[in-house]
């Protein structure tokens, strides 16, 4: 052939090299074809190589099907390595060509011709030869001029595929951003990232070391391989494990290539450190990488520093979902502290709601097993006593019998208003509950060393049992009586002193306590404590008030009685001699008028009258005399025998049945005899008035205490209207009288002589719908 338009062949390769409408690749392409068509060459194929220059890495053919086709030519290698490696021309037979370099079955010969851009190799242009055939010298230097022109294309289009690959590498790199940033938990992270990286880079084994822990990933290997590579994958620990060392002493990445140790093995990996807050905390190995399906390439230096950016995006991605984690730990337990602090708070509001001790302890103990998800099954209240030396039961409750006391708690007026809703039947109720009245009978003995709970009351502290068979220190009749297995006790401190404990325990779920409701319990009766204290003393003070109004009461009524007594006995001084001469006169007259006559009639009235008048005055002169005891030891069946002896007339008259139930063996005491008998004779004859028309009279005496000290009592019943309600506060005072011909001293005569004995006397309505009189006198007085 011979080319005969130089100019004309110069210009079309030009204006293609500088074509808009191809692009870079297809220039190159039409290039090669305008080249082989015009030299008749067999073949034209360009070969262009890696960023290194080390290896022809792509090839450009009019004949193939599909361009480009990759390749690995090693530079030296073969004619068109040979060429890239010497970059001047090159020929050889076919025989030397590289396995990879495409042949004619024409071509009896190869020449590559070098595409130098000072004196960087772009590109080598391997044409074969029709047998036999080489081109003259001239054509040689046409094509050399040409090439100079296809070194511009080939600038062009490397610099093309770099950005694209620059571009591709900037996508993967966003997609693995939003990987991690996706706020995954650590583990979760890890893997995606893991694998979005193996992806990105074309790496056949991709292998995460953690040098440390990272709560809550442990320390170790994460690994992603490609199916095609499991079988290395013990090389690939082995070379992993090697470089991950030297990079974790170094503190550099490491890019290995041409690795020649194992055939099939991908020739090259990259090894970097991760980083946390600067400290090297593991490592990162990629290797690869895979060009084409089964073809394993080097890593370039463009790698690696993708590699590198990868490695701090991973670290980066980590640091932050373990930081987020770490933050959701914190607020799930800054949650659950609010929740407790705001049901302690409302405890605490309840608790302080009410003095009433009865009340208060039932509100205590309701808090702690009511509510949507009651914190214990049962609860339990004991109050110290140290004069006895034990822990006396008080209340028990259990989540079946609480009322929700936490449920509508939300305002306070709206608590206040619930809690008052309470009333005094709820709290009964809740007493006598099987559970409480078990509860109620219940004593701990104060002892160290037979039960916990005094341990928890002498030592101030709460104790957890999980399992009283492993406990030396227990009560088994305490745990057995409530089929207790596991508890806690805690004590109710106020002022350094232990007041009460609380046990609770789940009997119903049987679920083991946990350590966040110990704490909770314990936070709670610190509050519980003071306010049972409050309420205890608040008792107290009530108490010593209602001692000190009736002590009042009684010293105003003495002193009301004794001005009354002296201005009476004086009345009743002056007035009994002119009665007793009247009562003389009148019985004279009487005796001297004939019976049944008018005169008769009248001066029996004057007689009865003025007798009536003069017992009057003997009661009030027995009312207002100064009263001293001439204390005898007296026995009480005598003295009410002797009362009845004086009224047995008139009783049986009235149709009145006596029962008498006198306890055998009643000791004696020290009273006075003759003032008590007036006692019983009063009691007596308001019973004799109360049944005038019959009726039954029951007298009862036995031993009883009174404040502690032994004592005898006797109860006065009759079957007669009772005593109407507004008037049995007043029965007792003197001259309060519902009776026609009453001087209203009976009782108040009655009243004091019981009271210098130091005695009690007590009225009320019997179930029978009579009035009951109930004495009590100590043996000792
Ligand atoms: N057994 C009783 N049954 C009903 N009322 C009684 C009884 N005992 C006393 N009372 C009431 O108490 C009042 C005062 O009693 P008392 O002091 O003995 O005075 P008197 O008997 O002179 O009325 C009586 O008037 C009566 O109303
Ligand atoms: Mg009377």
């Amino acid at each position: 052939m011979a080319v005969k338009d130089t100019y004309s062949l110069l210009s079309t390769v030009v204006s293609i090299a500088n074509s808009g409408k191809l692009s870079h690749r297809a220039r190159l392409l039409a290039i090669a074809d305008v080249l082989a068509e015009t030299f008749r060459f067999a073949s034209a194929v360009f070969y262009l190589p890696d960023t290194e220059r080390r290896f022809l890495v792509s090839s450009y053919s009019p004949a193939y099907p599909d361009n480009p086709r990759s390749c690995s030519i090693p530079f030296g290698e073969g004619v068109a390595g040979e060429c890239a490696r010497r970059k001047t021309v090159t020929a050889g037979i076919p025989a030397s060509a590289h396995p990879e370099e495409f042949l004619s079955v024409e071509a009896s010969q190869l020449v590559a011709f070098p595409v130098v851009d000072e004196a960087r190799l772009n590109a080598v242009l391997s044409v074969g030869l029709l047998d036999g055939f080489l081109p003259p010298h001239h054509e040689k230097k046409l094509l050399q001029d040409i090439l100079t022109v296809v070194g511009g294309v080939v600038r062009t289009l490397m610099l093309a595929e770099w950005s694209e690959r620059r571009v591709k590498t900037l996508t993967g790199i966003g997609e693995i951003g939003r990987i991690l940033n996706r706020n995954l938990p650590p583990r979760e992270l890890l893997r995606l990232g893991l694998r979005s990286c193996h992806k990105q880079t074309a790496s056949s084994c991709t292998i995460l070391r953690l040098f440390v822990a990272a709560d809550p990933v442990a320390a170790g290997l994460f690994r992603k391989v490609s199916p095609r590579m499991r079988d290395f994958l013990p090389q690939f620990l082995e070379l992993e494990s090697e470089a991950s060392a030297r990079v974790a002493e170094t503190k550099m990445p490491v890019l290995v290539v041409d690795l020649v140790a194992e055939e099939d093995i991908p020739p090259s990996y990259i090894c970097v450190p991760l980083f946390f807050d600067s400290n090297p905390i593991g490592t990162v190995t990629f290797f690869g990488k895979e060009a084409k399906k089964g073809r394993y390439v080097n890593f370039d230096e463009e790698d690696r520093d993708l590699c590198e950016s990868l490695a701090v995006m991973i670290a980066a991605g980590m640091e932050s979902s373990l930081n987020y984690r770490k933050m959701e730990l914190l607020a799930e337990e800054n949650r659950k502290k609010v929740q407790e602090l705001s049901l302690l708070y409302r405890m605490g509001h309840i608790v302080l709601s009410t003095i009433n001790l009865n009340k208060l302890a039932y509100l205590i103990l309701s808090s702690l097993t009511s509510g949507t998800s009651p914190i214990f099954d049962r609860a339990m209240l004991f109050l110290v006593n140290e004069k006895a030396g034990n822990m006396q039961g008080m209340l028990g409750i259990t989540r079946n019998t609480a009322i929700d006391v936490l449920a509508v708690a939300d305002e306070a007026a709206e608590l206040r208003e619930t809690l008052q809703r309470i009333s005094d039947e709820d709290l009964l109720l809740q007493m006598e509950s099987d559970f409480s009245s078990r509860v109620r009978g219940t004593r701990i003995p104060l002892d160290r060393s037979k039960n916990v709970s005094s341990r928890a009351v002498l030592e101030k502290r709460l104790f957890h049992i999980p399992d009283i068979d492993r406990e030396r220190a227990i009560d088994h009749g305490f745990v057995r009586k409530f089929g207790i297995s596991s508890f806690a006790v805690a004590p109710l401190v106020a002022k350094e002193k232990v007041v009460g404990i609380i046990v609770v325990d789940n009997h119903l779920s049987g679920k083991p306590i946990a350590p966040d409701e110990l704490r909770f319990l314990q936070m709670f009766v610190n509050q519980a404590g003071m306010a049972l204290e409050n309420s205890i003393l608040y008792k107290r003070v009530q108490d010593a008030n209602r001692e000190l109004y009736e002590a009042q009461e009684r010293l105003i009524q003495g002193e009301r009685l004794a001005a009354i007594g002296e201005m009476a006995a004086g009345i009743a001084h002056e007035v009994k001699s002119p009665l007793v001469s009247i009562g003389g006169f009148a019985r004279r007259i009487q005796r001297r008028v004939p019976a049944g006559s008018d005169e008769s009639k009248s001066a029996e009235t004057i007689v009865r009258e003025t007798e009536r008048l003069e017992r009057m005055l003997g009661d009030i002169l027995t009312f207002s005399r100064k009263a001293t005891i001439c204390y005898t030891s007296c026995s009480i069946v005598d003295i009410i025998e002797d009362a009845l002896s004086l009224l047995a007339g008139p009783l049986r008259d009235s149709g009145i049945r006596i029962t008498k139930k006198l306890a055998p063996a009643l000791p004696v005491f020290l009273g006075d005899s003759h003032q008590l008998k007036q006692v019983f004779l009063n009691l007596f004859a308001n019973a004799h008035d109360a049944m005038r028309s019959g009726g039954e009279l029951t007298i009862a005496a036995f031993t009883c205490r009174a404040s502690g000290a032994p004592a005898i009592g006797v109860r006065v019943t009759d079957t007669g209207k009772g005593i109407p309600a507004e008037i049995i506060k007043k029965i007792f005072n003197p001259f309060f009288t519902t009776k026609p011909s009453g001087t209203g001293l009976g009782l108040s005569i009655t009243n004091r002589i019981v009271m210098n004995h130091r005695g009690r006397i007590r009225v009320s309505n019997s179930a029978g719908g009579g009035a009951e009189f109930r004495v009590v006198m100590p043996i000792h007085p």
